[in-house]
């Protein structure tokens, strides 16, 4: 099939790899000039595993391309889909301007029936808006052809996005249409063959299942932060909490890990926007507020335990930071606990020295002041003369610690976990202050 992509971002990147992997002619849209350049160079511009091999494969078989030229690429397309940002704007709503902008190209520049397909997140009825934004326009011009929508959210998390839409656990699409079913069925087929993963909802159910399905992992989290919390006052530890609940498979062990809140592009985002929608309608979404302020406060954690430690005190104090990404194999800083950690330390007095395997030149482009920051080419040079050392990501490479040679390297014997890597009592023998999450500290 033919297949436009607006937005050769994080999502329209991984879509449109994909989709040409199986064989459709995939053109990827953007107005970022020097974006298209540089894909058409082979240089992507996101860190994302397997991504870069994929795009050059399929580029260079000629099933992939990348284009400022919205009329051809909408010309030749019979599916078209919107994978444009969504950003909050100040009181959490989502700005869909960017997603207006491309149903109005694809207005001016539709010649015969296409399938105009909502892939960013979008707040319910928005796919009816960019039906009825399209069909105004068209009558404007005086330019009838006839189109469908449809919502086709995605659920591709950051570091194993090829992985989740290669293997998905479901794919959703909402319309009103047989001749949209029958089309985006033939999209997915390659990717439907074992077992069918296709739903069929409501285009205003799939809207919002994107955001339920967010909202309730966001909720997971914050609940078991909270418990965290509660067993660090009681002496219970959360992490043998954690294994004993998570056992039973109506709970299940996935995103009930506790730690210094959640963060990156999309869990922060979704949740303001739902909340903010729910606002709009009159709903008072009490549990998400709280998830929402319980994370918040989560993400202060790690420098309220620092600042205990320290008394308070933080004149030439220094704190080696191990993880800046707000998850492990991804450069994406979006949000991350370790910017609310740094900027308190700042504010404190402290400075910082940090090490992350691949969020380093993102952390750069974010804080370029030497005095309060020096990045480390290497996890161990980081802890060098430091007061303290804070795990943020639990990248991998951290999980490996030679302890007693860890003591010898930091100037006060403390290590403060928000990721919970460790044996207590393992950290605890080599004469190392642990404070993890949940733990009894
Ligand atoms: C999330 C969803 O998992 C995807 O399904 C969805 O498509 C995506 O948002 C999106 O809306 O585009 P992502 O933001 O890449 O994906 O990251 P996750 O792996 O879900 O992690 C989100 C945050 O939760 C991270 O900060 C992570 O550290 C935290 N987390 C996760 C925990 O604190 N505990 C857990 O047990 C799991």
């Amino acid at each position: 099939m033919n297949i436009a992509i607006f937005g050769s971002g994080y999502v329209g990147l991984v879509t449109g790899a994909c989709l040409a992997d199986v064989g459709h002619k995939v053109s990827c849209i953007d107005i970022d000039s020097h974006k298209i350049e540089h894909l058409n160079q082979g240089n992507i511009p996101i860190y994302e595993p397997g991504l870069e091999a994929l795009i050059n494969r399929n580029r260079q078989e000629g099933l992939l391309s990348f284009t400022t030229d919205a009329k051809q690429a909408v010309q030749r397309a019979e599916l078209i889909f919107i994978a444009v940002g969504t950003p909050s704007d100040q009181s959490g709503q989502a700005d869909l301007r960017s997603v207006f902008a491309v149903a109005d190209s694809i207005a001016d520049y539709m010649n015969n029936y296409k399938v105009v397909i909502s892939k960013s997140t979008v707040p319910v009825g928005t796919t009816e808006q960019i039906k009825q934004r399209i069909v105004a326009r068209q009558q404007h011009h005086n330019h009838l052809i006839d189109f469908d929508v449809c919502s086709n959210p995605e659920f591709l998390k950051e570091g194993s996005a090829i992985e989740d839409f290669t293997r998905a656990a479901r794919i959703i699409i909402g319309t009103d249409s047989q001749r949209v079913t029958q089309l985006m069925s033939e999209c997915y087929a390659p990717y439907n063959r074992n077992r069918n993963k296709l739903m069929f909802l409501d285009i205003r159910a799939s809207e919002l299942t994107k955001y339920a399905a967010n909202a309730m992992l966001a909720t997971k989290i914050s609940f078991m932060n909270e418990i965290a919390n509660l067993a660090e006052h009681l002496q219970a530890d959360i992490e043998q909490v954690r294994q004993g609940i998570g056992s039973d498979p109506r709970i299940g062990f996935d995103f009930i890990y506790p730690g210094c809140g959640y963060g990156g592009s999309c869990f922060p985002k979704d949740v303001s926007a739902l909340l903010n929608s729910a606002t709009l309608t009159g709903v008072n979404l009490e549990l998400l507020q709280s998830v929402q302020r319980v994370n918040e406060r989560q993400k202060h954690l790690l420098f309220d335990k620092l600042n205990q430690v320290f008394n308070g005190q933080w004149h030439n104090k220094t704190i080696a930071i191990w993880g800046l990404a707000f998850k492990p194999n991804t450069d994406d800083m979006r949000e991350a606990p370790s910017r609310i950690l740094m900027e308190a330390i700042w504010q404190a007095g402290g400075r910082v020295q940090a090490f992350d395997p691949i969020a380093m030149p993102e952390c750069k482009k974010l804080y370029s002041d030497e005095s309060k920051l020096t990045l480390c080419e290497q996890r161990d040079a980081c802890v060098d003369n430091a007061d303290a050392l804070v795990i943020c990501t639990e990248w991998k490479a951290f999980r490996t610690v030679d302890f007693e040679w860890l003591k010898q390297q930091l100037k006060t014997p403390v290590v403060v976990d928000g990721r919970n890597l460790f044996e207590p009592k393992r950290v605890q023998q080599a004469g190392l202050l642990y404070y993890a999450v949940g733990r009894g500290n």
